[in-house]
């Protein structure tokens, strides 16, 4: 498929101005390959006429920002700041009991609220969890709550008995997240760049592995938005990938503690 310059730069624009994911030129096969898949499902024969009908159609606009998100996690994933955030208010829990409130701000196919959720019954803390993706396949793929063994395979063996069932029939060899674990929390369709944030004031922010797709202004509209919606001492906790050294913020690191920065 060719695409000309100005259908690319004119693409490209239109994802970051609606998702802020910054698209540059050496990923134009990947872009490529987004637009086939799309024209595929709108059965529509040439790039032109789908950039044509992208143009008119807002709902396609939705469909083609969903397919260009990368969506890749796992359970456990990047868990050292996590444990370390939930060993905090395990800490704080023991002076003062009380309902922690996290949210993960692109928690793509649901493994990582859940991963924290397990985490935090485990430490019988009580808690809520708004969990939040701009694309609303992955949060399909999240409301079901059904995983292959491949996903699952850094949950410690004991934990993975406890909070979770043995797909049967079609589903042998998958696993399903116990309802126990799935009442903790609330998803929800979010664009990091544009909704407003939620009048709710959180404990912990995590907001891991989006903001790599972002260039540095749209990462620090995200991060200093994300700030507002933290309690003053909560935890903002970011990818391992990622940094806030270039942007201009007011969160202090935390130390000894990888991606962790404090209100
Ligand atoms: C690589 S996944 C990271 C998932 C999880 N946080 C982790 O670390 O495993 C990145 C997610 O960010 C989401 N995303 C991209 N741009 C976004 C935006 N503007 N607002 C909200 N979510 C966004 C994508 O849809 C994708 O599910």
């Amino acid at each position: 498929m060719d695409i000309s310059n100005k259908d690319f730069n004119h693409l490209s624009q239109l994802i970051y101005s609606e998702s802020g994911i910054n698209i540059h030129e050496g990923k134009i096969e990947l872009l490529k390959s987004k637009i086939a898949k799309r024209m595929r499902s709108t059965k529509i024969h040439s790039c032109h006429d789908y950039l044509q009908y992208l143009a008119e159609n807002k709902d396609e606009i939705i469909e083609f920002i969903d397919t260009v998100t990368t969506n890749h996690s796992f359970f456990f994933r990047e868990n050292t700041s996590v444990q370390k955030m939930i060993d905090a208010l395990s800490l704080e829990n023991r002076s003062r009991k009380r309902t922690f409130n996290i949210w993960c701000a692109a928690c793509s196919t649901g493994d990582e609220p859940y991963s924290v959720a397990i985490q935090m019954l485990e430490q019988g803390l009580v808690f809520s969890i708004l969990a939040t993706d701009i694309s609303h396949s992955v949060l399909d793929t999240a409301i079901r709550g059904v995983y292959s063994q491949e996903r699952v395979k850094n949950v410690p063996v004991p934990v993975l008995h406890k909070y979770f069932q043995k797909g049967t029939g079609k589903k042998t060899g998958c696993v399903r997240v116990k309802k126990e674990v799935m009442n903790h929390i609330e998803f929800k369709k979010f664009n990091l760049v544009s909704d407003s944030i939620p009048k709710e004031r959180f404990d912990v922010i995590l907001c891991r592995n989006v903001m790599i797709y972002f260039d540095d202004p749209t990462a620090e509209n995200v991060v200093n938005r994300l700030y507002h919606a933290l309690k003053n001492g909560g935890f903002f906790i970011i990818g391992q990938a990622e940094s806030l050294m270039s942007l201009d913020h007011k969160f202090k690191s935390v130390k000894n503690t990888p991606s962790t920065f404090q209100k």
